[in-house]
């Protein structure tokens, strides 16, 4: 399927490594020029490199952190006028909520709700202008149903959930969509933190953690970071302009429920 976005522009935040790297990788192999991001600079520019030469299309790496007004600015500086935008960051570390420091609060509303609001604010009004806009949330399975001790993550990513429902509804009639991909586990260094700090907190091999955490997922495995991309390029596709406001759960069956 062409999915209709050679020639389109991307910006995918916090983008040299994990799920942002594969949705950057997939939006390029379709066509798409991208500005990835990262705050080192070795691995960003590496990462770059390697989708170049993946993809052939340009790559535009912008080192900055993205929770900072200055870093939201160099990276619509690289693309003023965005086609696209992946909004990612990292998440808050597993803590008991009992642990989490008022400053840690703000931070992590910061992060994960209040960056992606600010650059969904600053690229809106030029996309539905020019009548075509995808917009694409990385928020995460526990925004549905709870992980234990991330609950600052899983918050955060609710009120942005919530935040972004009545505005997608606003730009919906100019081909202006915002919909969120909620990945349940996939094997990404951000998983393989987590995996180390429950295999110290509890004794266990990380081998032990990542074994059982499979156990539990029907597909009986992590997901692909390429399945995410893979998926991200889709929502940002022509085809994909009748969906917004959604958001879409990617977790090998975990999510019990039947809606
Ligand atoms: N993997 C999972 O199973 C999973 C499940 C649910 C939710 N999530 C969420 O999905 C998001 C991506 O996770 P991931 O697994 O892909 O993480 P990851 O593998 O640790 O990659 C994180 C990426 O974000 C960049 N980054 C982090 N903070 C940044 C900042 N302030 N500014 C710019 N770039 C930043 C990192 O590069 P630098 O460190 O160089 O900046 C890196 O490229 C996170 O919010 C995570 O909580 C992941």
């Amino acid at each position: 399927m062409d999915l209709g976005l050679k020639g389109k522009r991307a910006i995918v935040c916090a983008s040299s490594k994990g799920l942002g790297r594969a949705c950057a990788t997939s939006l390029a192999r379709e066509g798409c020029e991208v500005v990835i991001n990262g705050r080192d600079a070795t691995s960003l520019t590496a990462t770059a490199k390697a989708i170049e030469a993946e993809t052939g299309a340009r790559v535009i790496p912008v080192v900055a952190d993205v929770g900072t007004e200055a870093g939201r600015a160099a990276l619509l500086a690289a693309c003023p006028s965005p086609d696209i935008l992946v909004n990612n960051n990292g998440g808050p570390p597993a803590r008991d909520f009992r642990d989490i420091s008022h400053a840690d609060m703000i931070a992590g509303v910061e992060a994960n709700m209040l960056t992606p609001i600010a650059l969904i604010r600053a690229v809106i009004d030029g996309m539905a202008a020019r009548g075509f806009g995808r917009i694409i949330n990385i928020t995460s399975s526990s925004v549905r149903a709870p992980i234990p001790n991330l609950d600052l993550s899983s918050g955060a990513r609710a009120g942005l959930t919530a935040f972004v429902a009545g505005v997608a509804r606003q730009v919906a009639g100019k081909n202006v969509t915002i919909n969120s991909i909620q990945p349940g586990a996939f094997g990404t260094d951000r998983l393989k933190s987590i995996a180390r700090a429950a295999a110290q907190k509890t004794g266990k091999s990380v081998e032990e953690v990542d074994a059982a955490r499979m156990a539990m997922i029907p597909a009986g495995r992590f997901g692909d970071p390429g399945e995410f991309g893979e998926l991200c390029a889709y929502l940002a596709s022509a085809q994909a302009a009748y969906i917004t406001g959604q958001n879409i759960l990617i977790d090998g069956g975990s999510f019990p429920g039947a809606f």
